[in-house]
Order: C-alpha cells, then sequence, then structure tokens
C-alpha cells in the first residue's frame, strides 16, 4: 500500500484539526467522512474536497460503502469503542481521540477485536511526543534522576465556554450553561462528561508513564462536589486528583478540571508536570515566567533548562501543528503503522493502561476515595 485512504467520523473541532494533518502527510488521503449532522459532514467535506457521493451521515453506510483503509473516529467519546470495534470486524483500521473509554468492559472489548480481527488500533494521544518529555526520558533512562520516586501531573483546562448543548438540527454547538429554551437541544457531551473530569486522565498519564517505562497498579481519587463553583448550573466537579502506585515503586500524584481557573501554564498551556528522584528534580512552568526546571543533588537551587513542546527532530511544519507542535505525531505514527504493517506505538494495550486507571479513579471519587486496582491487561 502507497497511501492509506482515512475516513473522518465525527466532523468537530478535533475532527477536522486532526484531519487537516492526515491531508497534508504525504502517504495518506482523506477519501470519505461522516457526521451524524449533515450540515456538519457537508461542511468537512468541502474542506477536504470530498465528493459528495463519499459524505454520509450512516456510519454502517459508510464502514460497507466508502472507499477507505481506515477511520479516524473524534464523534462524542461515549461512543467511540462500539464504533472502533465495529469498524475493525469490518476490516478498518482504526485511531480513536481521548477519552478512549469509560469501562473497563469496553478497555477488554477493545483488546479482543484487536486481537481477534488483526487490524491496527492506536490512540490518538499526542502530549508524550513532547520534546521536553522525550529529553525527561533520556535523562530517566541514562539514570540521571535517580529512582523516580514521586511523578506529577496536571490538565486543568479553564473554558469559559464549555457549558453548551447541540442544536438537534443542525448540529451546532451552543455555548451556554443553562439549556436554551428557544430550540431543541440535547446536552452536549461535555456537559454530560465533565463532571468527572478524571476520565482526562490520560492526557497526563501518557507522558508520564511513557518517560517512567510503567504502570499503574492502584489508584484513589477524590474530587470536589459535583456543582461548579466557578460555572453556575454545571453538574461538574471543579478538580479531581488521583493518587496512584506503579509497578516499579512510583507514586504518582495527576489531577484533572474543566472550571477551575488558573494562571496560563506557560509553553505547556493547561498541562504541568514534576518528577522528583533520589539524584534530582525536573518540572515543567507553572506560568509563562517559570522556565523549564532541573535540580541535582547538591545544586542550591533549580537551573532553567532549554526545552519546549516541540518535539525533538520535527520539521518546520510539524513544529506548527497544534498542541505545541505534537499533533503530526499521532497521524504519522498511525499511517506508518499501516503501511509498515507494524503495531502503532500507543496500541491497544497501552491505550487500556492508559485509560483504566482513569476509569478506576472515577469509580474511587464516586465510593469517596476507596483504593481500587487497575487490572493487568497484558496478562491473563
Ligand atoms: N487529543 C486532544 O488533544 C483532543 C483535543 C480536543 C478534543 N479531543 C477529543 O476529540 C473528540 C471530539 O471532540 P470535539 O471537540 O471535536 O467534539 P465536537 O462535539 O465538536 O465534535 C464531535 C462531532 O461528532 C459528531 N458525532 C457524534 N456522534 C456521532 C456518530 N455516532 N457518528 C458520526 N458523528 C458523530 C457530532 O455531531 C460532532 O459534529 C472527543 O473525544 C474529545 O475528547 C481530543
Amino acid at each position: 500500500m502507497n497511501k492509506v485512504r482515512i475516513g473522518l467520523v465525527g466532523c468537530g473541532g478535533r475532527g477536522i484539526s486532526v484531519t487537516t494533518l492526515f491531508r497534508i502527510h504525504p502517504q495518506c488521503e482523506v477519501t470519505a467522512c461522516c457526521d451524524i449532522y449533515e450540515a456538519c459532514a457537508t461542511r468537512a467535506a468541502e474542506r477536504f474536497q470530498i465528493p459528495a457521493r463519499f459524505v454520509y451521515t450512516n456510519y454502517e453506510k459508510m464502514l460497507r460503502e466508502a472507499p477507505v483503509d481506515a477511520v479516524f473516529l473524534a464523534p462524542d467519546p461515549m461512543v467511540q469503542v462500539a464504533m472502533a470495534c465495529q469498524a475493525m470486524q469490518a476490516g478498518k483500521h482504526v485511531c480513536t481521540e481521548v477519552p478512549a473509554a469509560f469501562t473497563l468492559e469496553e478497555c477488554w472489548k477493545l483488546i479482543e477485536t484487536v486481537e481477534c480481527t488483526g487490524m491496527k488500533y492506536q490512540l490518538m494521544e499526542q502530549t508524550r511526543y513532547w520534546g521536553f518529555v522525550q529529553t525527561w526520558t533520556q535523562m530517566v533512562d541514562r539514570g540521571e534522576l535517580g529512582h523516580v520516586c514521586l511523578a506529577q501531573g496536571e490538565y486543568v483546562h479553564y473554558e469559559e465556554h464549555w457549558g453548551c448543548w447541540t442544536d438537534t438540527e443542525t448540529g451546532d454547538i451552543l455555548p451556554s450553561n443553562e439549556r436554551p429554551r428557544d430550540r431543541d437541544v440535547l446536552p452536549h457531551w461535555r456537559y454530560l462528561l465533565l463532571s468527572d473530569p478524571i476520565y482526562y486522565l490520560p492526557h497526563t498519564l501518557s507522558p508520564l508513564l511513557s518517560i517512567l517505562g510503567d504502570r499503574v497498579l492502584s489508584v484513589a481519587c477524590m474530587g470536589t462536589r459535583k456543582q461548579s463553583y466557578t460555572q453556575q448550573g454545571l453538574p461538574w466537579c471543579d478538580i479531581q486528583y488521583a493518587l496512584m502506585h506503579t509497578e516499579k515503586d512510583t507514586i504518582l500524584l495527576a489531577g484533572a478540571g474543566f472550571s477551575l481557573p488558573h494562571v496560563p501554564r506557560g509553553a505547556t498551556y493547561c498541562h504541568w508536570y514534576e518528577l522528583r528522584g533520589t539524584d534530582g528534580s525536573v518540572c515543567s512552568p507553572r506560568c509563562y515566567s517559570e522556565p523549564f526546571r532541573v535540580w541535582r543533588r547538591g545544586m542550591s537551587d533549580f537551573e532553567a533548562m532549554s526545552l519546549s513542546t516541540i518535539p525533538l527532530g520535527a520539521d518546520q511544519e510539524q513544529a506548527q501543528t497544534g498542541h505545541g507542535g505534537a499533533d503530526y505525531c499521532p497521524v504519522d505514527t498511525f499511517i506508518k503503522s499501516i503501511i509498515e504493517d507494524t503495531t502503532p506505538p500507543l496500541d491497544v494495550y497501552l491505550t487500556a493502561e492508559l485509560t483504566a486507571p482513569a476509569i478506576v479513579a472515577a469509580e474511587s471519587a464516586r465510593s469517596g476515595g476507596a483504593l481500587l486496582k487497575v487490572p493487568d491487561f497484558r496478562r491473563r
């Protein structure tokens, strides 16, 4: 195969921005698109010059008829697993967005479907490709920080207009904390999902576990009440924090929230990370005036590190893609895995290892912070 033919499913903000990158990839062409709302699918088709006969509002029809080797799924996250399994059973490779799944059964179902069908599956998590994450990985591999006893991170993405509703006729997204009365609407997935923001834990675990080469064994999680203090009317926890223990004996502390205002993190926008080892520490900026920093045993203060989010070795075009240059990486790894018939780096087992701690954390938070185990998806 010289070029992978991709179909976009879910023509919203993320679907469009990532498909723009599939379109510029030299070994890929975008040949079909699908959205339950015709207007959304048609807008995407115009943008990507997809002929009208390959524009769908019915996903099963697209899987049956469209000239695609693979689908990129970016619909409401809650429907992704069922759609991914359907695609693999129809002989299509699949990549899906964060969060990948919402139950442990869904994680197992994804694994079983990949194993049964032999199709490729990849999660489109991208922050693990950030340049400073790659540099920190090299430092940890060389033993510069000693044993990393504590790894911390946070994804607190404050947006004023994330309480929103979907117009059931047009698919338009209407920002409002209260249900609009002048139109027929359904609550948008963000309205429903963000009551447990910890489901977004994979965005923090992905770089941290990639650096450590580790997996989470147990989780306890707590959050504030399910009624935002900042966004009146929204049934959201402003912050949830998970405390985890890993196989290699590191304590992980990671939080997520979508309605807690915070100082912009500088280069990493709404993400923040720190590693504390027996021989040194590194941390990302907490605000624009802070640099990336390192401290080594014996030093009297932190030292600035000249690091950035741009993946190491990225060319100028890739460096300008979304999320600080990282968005192109999962696009490229997915396409290469199909062309070269290799396993994608963020495969289904790793996806389960990043996703299950979030699912277990949400369950722990619901039970008041109980310590719960995460299954081992590689040993059955
Ligand atoms: N990796 C990242 O950094 C990142 C960034 C933003 C969003 N995301 C993820 O991307 C996904 C989409 O986010 P978004 O902001 O684009 O949402 P969105 O609501 O703007 O778009 C979703 C689109 O999917 C369509 N859709 C819903 N169900 C469908 C179905 N069954 N078949 C076909 N189309 C369907 C909707 O009509 C809508 O047009 C979410 O999972 C989100 O968490 C990831």
